[in-house]
C-alpha cells in the first residue's frame, strides 16, 4: 500500500508559551505559526497569553501588541491598516483574511494564526507572494492605449463604460483568494488564480483599452484560465466582497462568443 510521509522538516511542533505578566482577567491565548530560516529547525505554534485591556478590535491590533510587548521578533507584514494595502492577509481561525479587518470579537475561545496556505513560508506569517506577482506582471495591469496616446487626446469613458469596473477596481491583490482556490494549490505555477484573472478581466473589460484581443488571447489556455472548476471557495475568502469566480466565467464567456 502506498504511505504517504510529510518530510520531518515539515512537522508542526509545540512551541514556546508565553505567560500572561500583567494579571489581567482579560485574557485571549493567541497560538501562532513560527518558522525561522535562520534557525532551520522545524516550524511551531507558539501561544501567547495576551491581555485585551487597553487593545484595539482587530485581530492586527492583537499582532501589533504581541511584537510591541511580548515578542519583538514576531514576523508579519502590515502596513495601511485599513483594509487598503493587502498586505496584512493571513490564515486567522481557519479563514484567510485582512487581520486589519478582522474583529477578534467575533471569535469565541482562543485564536488560531497561520500564514496564507500552500505558499513557501518566509519567516512566521510572512508568505512568499513572488509567483502570484510575476503572474500579475504577466497580465501586463496597466492601460494600453497606443493610438489614442499619440493622438494626445483626453481618453472619456462612458458612465456606463465605467460601471463595468465595479467589483474589479476594488480589488487590492491581498491573495485571500487563491491561496483559498484548491486549483491554484495543486498547479499554482501554471493556473493564474482568482486574483490575477480577476485582475486580468478588468483590464479586459474596460473601455479605454485598445488590446482587449490580445488580452483574450493571453488567458485563453488550457491551465492559466481551464484551470479554474468552479468552485468558488475564492469569492467565500474575499474579505472585500468581491466575486472572482465571477470575473473568471466572464472572461470563459467573452472567449466563447468570440
Ligand atoms: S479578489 Fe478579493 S481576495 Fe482576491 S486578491 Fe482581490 S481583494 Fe484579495
Ligand atoms: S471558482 Fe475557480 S478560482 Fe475560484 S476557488 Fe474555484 S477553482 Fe479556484
Ligand atoms: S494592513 Fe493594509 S490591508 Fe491590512
Amino acid at each position: 500500500m502506498v504511505q504517504f510521509n510529510l518530510p520531518k522538516n515539515s512537522k508542526v511542533l509545540k512551541g514556546i508559551y508565553f505567560k500572561d505578566k500583567t494579571g489581567s482577567k482579560n485574557i485571549k491565548k493567541i497560538h501562532i505559526y513560527r518558522w525561522s530560516p535562520e534557525k532551520k529547525g522545524n516550524p511551531t505554534i507558539d501561544t501567547f497569553e495576551v491581555d485585551l485591556t487597553n487593545c484595539g478590535n482587530k485581530v492586527l491590533d492583537i499582532l501589533n501588541k504581541i511584537k510591541n510587548e511580548i515578542d519583538s521578533t514576531l514576523t508579519f507584514r502590515r502596513s495601511c491598516a485599513h483594509g487598503v494595502c493587502g498586505s496584512c492577509a493571513m490564515n486567522v481561525d481557519g479563514v484567510n483574511t485582512l487581520s486589519c479587518m478582522k474583529s477578534h470579537k467575533d471569535i469565541n475561545g482562543d485564536i488560531k494564526i497561520y500564514p496564507l496556505p500552500h505558499l513557501r513560508v518566509v519567516k512566521d506569517l510572512v508568505a512568499d507572494l513572488s509567483t502570484l506577482y510575476r503572474q500579475y506582471e504577466s497580465i501586463e495591469p496597466w492601460l494600453k492605449t497606443k493610438e489614442i496616446k499619440s493622438k494626445k487626446i483626453e481618453i472619456n469613458q462612458s458612465k456606463e463604460d465605467r460601471k463595468k469596473l465595479d467589483g474589479l477596481y476594488e480589488c487590492i491583490m491581498c491573495a485571500c483568494c487563491s491561496t483559498s482556490c484548491p486549483s491554484y494549490w495543486w498547479n499554482g505555477e501554471k493556473y493564474l488564480g482568482p486574483a490575477v484573472l480577476l485582475q486580468a478581466y478588468r483590464w479586459i473589460i474596460d473601455s479605454r483599452d485598445e488590446e482587449r484581443k490580445e488580452r483574450l488571447k493571453t488567458v485563453a489556455d488550457k491551465l492559466k484560465l481551464y484551470g479554474c472548476h468552479t468552485i468558488m471557495n475564492c469569492t467565500n475568502s474575499c474579505p472585500k466582497g468581491l466575486n472572482p469566480a465571477k470575473a473568471i466565467s466572464s472572461i470563459k464567456k467573452m472567449l466563447a462568443s468570440n
